[in-house]
């Protein structure tokens, strides 16, 4: 547990730029997209701005993305990733892949983005955050603990919390093209970051309740190599 929010995001941006400095070129992040990481990538932004971080080496994946937003569309984690990840890191955009939520063939889409992933040889770190219902990337209750890449359906509690993104709930999208759990378990390491109180019950799920499907993100107890940043919020159901 750290102090706040933005110790969280420090913590984790130290994290990742120290696996990046010492895996150097052909470094392989992975990342979450909604607001727990918005510090972590605004610290890593500031020590690639002071010259301590080169990214221009890496690539980058993200978790997911809404289906049927067309490119260009400033919630649609295409452009949400450009510009919370790849302009400030300064990545080379061509290094940085998120799921095509806009295919005509989302399953071929989702095999694609699979093979990219092992051609890059896996992730070395993943940013993730959790939802409130306990999702990690776009895997809802209910959703196989051994899934890939796959077409999903939001939750409506989810839709309902990532409607402030959009004008209206109606603008929120039904489906999303997102990593499997199966997916997020070959990460070699997870560094999980949340914050505030509406996190809490989930948090405390993840990690003391039994692993289950009613909460995906408990699957990362079976994980090697799992760091979980909180805030005091989000750390208050721990017993
Ligand atoms: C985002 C993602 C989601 C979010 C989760 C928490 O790419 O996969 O699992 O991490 O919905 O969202 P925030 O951080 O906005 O509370």
């Amino acid at each position: 547990m750290l102090r706040d929010r933005e110790a969280v995001g420090a913590f984790a941006a130290e994290m990742v730029a120290e696996a990046a400095r010492s895996i150097g070129t052909g470094f392989v992040l992975g990342v979450a997209t909604g607001s727990s990481p918005v510090p972590t990538y605004e610290h890593l932004a500031r020590a690639v701005a002071n010259g301590e971080l080169d990214l221009s080496g890496a690539r980058a994946f993200a978790l997911d993305e809404y289906v049927g937003l067309p490119p260009g569309h400033p919630q649609s984690y295409a452009e949400v990733v450009r510009r919370t990840v790849t302009e400030p890191l300064r990545m080379r955009p061509e290094r940085v892949l998120v799921p095509n939520g806009f295919a005509d063939d989302l399953e071929t889409a989702a095999r694609d983005f699979e093979r990219s992933l092992a051609g890059a040889g896996g992730l070395d770190v993943q940013v993730l955050g959790i939802g409130t219902d306990g999702h990690v990337g776009f895997n809802e209750p209910g959703v196989p603990l051994t899934e890939r890449t796959h077409v999903g359906t939001l939750a409506e509690s989810t839709r309902r919390d990532n409607a402030r993104f959009f004008g209206s709930l109606d603008q929120v999208p039904h489906q999303c093209l997102t990593q499997g759990l199966g997916t997020i378990m070959g990460h070699r390491h997870v560094i999980l970051v949340a914050d505030g109180q509406a996190k809490a019950r989930a948090v405390a799920d993840m990690v003391e309740g039994d692993v289950s499907i009613d909460c995906p993100g408990s699957v990362l107890q079976g994980h090697p190599h799992v760091t979980v940043l909180l805030d005091p919020a989000a750390a208050s159901r721990l017993t």
